[in-house]
């Protein structure tokens, strides 16, 4: 059995090929904004259409097979940019009717959340999801997700994101990560109520010492500062749910700094601490067809007209 799944909330467009045993094929490519600019989301939505014949023909090159031995397509229904999503619904949508096979939406964080698990090994960890929109601390309870913890305003990649381009960089946190290696740490807003956290406090404080304080020191401190206050709530979090693995997946999980200050925290508590490869953390299509088979061999089923992109769709939501 063989599942194509389509990604394309934000800026890749991404075509997985699995099997009910292995993930075959990770194919994509990604929409690269003007410098200094964020997603635009009509040019990124432009670029998906322009490109999603050619990664899906390369996926399913590397995976060794045709659309027509295909048994389930799915595609990333949600949260995501609506112009971008909805590359990946029509496309799935064609695809489906055309080869009489069945569709199903999955959500872009389970995806993360389920390929970490994958390639872990790991059954009942507490996740740390981190990324551009998102920054949540979640369990799987039965066949719920639960969010114990988020994010009160932005999510912490956007933080990244954003102050890079305040800075006249590439807006990627990898600017800050690489940046913040030589710098020195000054003191900054630490902001924590319980396991909830936010961030744009940080941000206007970071915005405001550019050009009173080196630009190294300020990444180094606005990294170190935002991680701690997630590694404070995550160990709160374990002490409170007794898990006794610990998974941090999404786009920021690929920091290294982050991946340090997590396992430490992890073996104070002495908790197993994992992480998938970067090519699973950055957006993919691979996470889209995975989900998309586990729900297929679980016995789900979707309507098409329930396949439509839902823009705001939070992961402890059915
Ligand atoms: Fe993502």
């Amino acid at each position: 059995m063989f599942c194509l799944g389509i990604e394309s909330t934000a800026h890749t467009i991404g075509v997985g090929v699995v099997s009910e045993k292995e993930i075959l094929a990770n194919s994509l490519s990604v929409y690269r904004p003007p410098a200094g600019e964020g997603i635009m989301p009509r040019e990124a939505a432009d670029f998906h259409q322009q490109n999603i014949k050619m990664v899906i023909a390369e996926g399913l090159k590397k995976a060794g097979v045709g659309l027509e031995d295909i048994d389930v397509f799915s595609f990333s229904q949600g949260p995501g940019i609506g112009q971008t999503l909805r590359i990946s619904c029509i496309a799935a949508r064609y695809l489906a009717r055309k080869y009489e096979k069945p569709l199903l939406g999955v959500n872009h964080c389970r995806g993360h959340v389920e390929i970490s698990k994958f390639e872990t090994g790991f059954s009942d960890p507490l996740v740390l999801y981190v990324s551009g929109g998102n920054t949540q601390i979640i369990i799987r309870q039965g066949q719920r997700y639960r969010i114990l913890g988020e994010t009160l305003d932005i999510g912490i990649g956007n933080l990244f994101d954003v102050f890079a381009r305040e800075l006249g960089e590439k807006a990627h946190g990898s600017v800050i990560e690489k940046l913040g290696e030589g710098g020195e740490f000054i003191s900054m807003p630490y902001v924590i109520k319980g396991m909830n956290f936010s961030f744009s406090g940080l941000l206007t404080h970071a915005k405001r010492l550019i050009g009173k304080a080196k630009k190294e020191d300020i990444c180094k401190s606005l990294m170190e500062t935002s991680f701690a206050v997630l590694c404070e709530a995550c160990e709160r979090a374990l002490c409170l749910t007794g898990k006794k693995e610990f998974i941090v997946c999404g786009g920021v999980a690929q920091n290294k700094k982050l991946q340090s200050m997590l396992y430490a925290m992890c073996r104070g508590q002495q908790v197993r601490f994992g992480v998938a490869r970067n090519e699973y953390n950055a957006d993919n299509g691979a996470m889209i067809a995975y989900v998309g088979m586990l729900d297929f061999l679980s016995g789900k089923r979707m309507e098409f007209s329930e396949c439509i992109p839902r823009q705001n769709w939070r992961i402890d939501s059915p």
